[in-house]
């Protein structure tokens, strides 16, 4: 049987693809290649290019295969963007999910494991957030990830399908030899722009304020490394078929740093000193964002291994391979 993997072209997609067929799994990936990149899937994949939100391209590939579970990525990511066309992530992420539902009931596949946001908390409430914290997100981004998430809770409970929806807090890092990694354009990500100045791309590293209420004044995020997000996902998979309920479960490791600490990190790994200038506040960041991953540790039996400098070390052996991302 096989594995539907939309957006599975795209960085963490491409990721959760090579780990499938690590295990013997038959990944089938459907992506729109507005964003992902052919040459993150491997040879022998099978691969639909088209748009989610296309009834008949959905039809086509259920029929085509025997779908055991779905892992749903597509969507628009950009948080800035997000808050200059709203309408595009409404239509095209929430669009692209209730056509994929009810292409799953038509066929009768009743599995998914979707990748979900921090970004539907907001301004937390409290922290470290678990995922009882209130959801009232900052930007048209998380709103859309948030409705996704109530469309996937409704259709469980009139149609059956089950579903792990996974909240991320902030990926990063590699595939470990450096061959698949993230390749953003435009590239808005804190570890990727800071490895840009070692890599001779970009003179500095500018930290987006300094006068937050956090020990140092720069923003705390729970950096999680993109392997043991990976690891999530399979472990979903196996939790579903095994005959698991619907559950929500965030993904972090549990401890923020800061943005000057991520710096320092990064300098500690590539021996560069990485200039850094501190600039305005971004609109919409909160202060800090750090996770409680305990419902994902007692139900799916997950927790984050890699550290910061792990996490780092891998993104900075992709980059280095991949100046230019993909297209080297
Ligand atoms: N930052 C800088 N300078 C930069 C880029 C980022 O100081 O050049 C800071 C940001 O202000 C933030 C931290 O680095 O404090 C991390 O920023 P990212 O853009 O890497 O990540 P975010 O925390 O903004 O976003 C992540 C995910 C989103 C998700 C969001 C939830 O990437 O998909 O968390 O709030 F929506």
């Amino acid at each position: 049987m096989a594995i539907l993997v939309c957006g599975g072209a795209g960085y963490i997609g491409s990721h959760n693809v090579r780990a499938l067929l690590a295990q013997g799994e038959t990944p089938v990936v459907l992506d729109n290649f507005l964003t992902g990149h052919r040459a993150s899937v491997p040879a022998g994949v099978c691969v639909h290019e088209g748009d989610m939100r296309d009834p008949a391209l959905l039809d086509a590939v259920f029929s085509a295969h025997d779908i055991d579970a779905v892992l749903h990525f597509a969507a628009s990511s950009l948080v800035g963007e997000s808050m200059e066309r709203p309408l595009k992530y409404f239509q095209n992420n929430i669009g692209g999910m209730m056509t994929l539902l009810e292409a799953m009931v038509r066929h009768g596949v009743d599995r998914i494991v979707f990748s979900s946001t921090a970004a539907v908390y907001g301004e937390p409430d409290r922290v470290p957030i678990d995922e009882d914290a209130a959801l009232q997100p900052t930007n048209p981004y998380g709103e859309s990830k948030l409705v996704m998430e109530r469309l996937m809770r409704w259709v469980g409970e009139v149609h059956g399908v089950r579903s792990v929806i996974l909240r991320y807090f902030n990926v990063a890092g590699a595939w470990p030899d450096g061959s698949i990694g993230e390749d953003h354009r435009p590239e808005t990500h804190l570890i990727p722009l800071i490895l840009q100045v070692p890599l001779g791309k970009r003179p500095l590293i500018t930290v987006f304020g300094d006068d937050y209420p956090t020990p140092d004044g720069t923003c705390i995020r729970d950096y999680l490394d993109v392997m043991d997000l990976v690891d999530a996902h399979l472990r979903a998979l196996a939790y579903l078929r095994d005959g698991g309920r619907s559950v929500v479960c965030n993904l972090g490791n549990g401890t923020g740093f800061s943005v000057r600490q991520m710096v320092e990190a990064a300098r500690r790994v590539t021996g560069h000193n990485i200039p850094m200038s501190v600039g305005p506040r971004r609109v919409g960041d909160p202060a800090r964002l750090v996770a409680s991953a305990a419902r994902a540790s007692s139900v799916l039996g997950w927790q984050a291994h890699a550290g910061i400098e792990e996490i780092i070390a891998s993104a900075w052996k992709w980059h280095g391979a991949h100046p230019d991302g993909y297209d080297r």
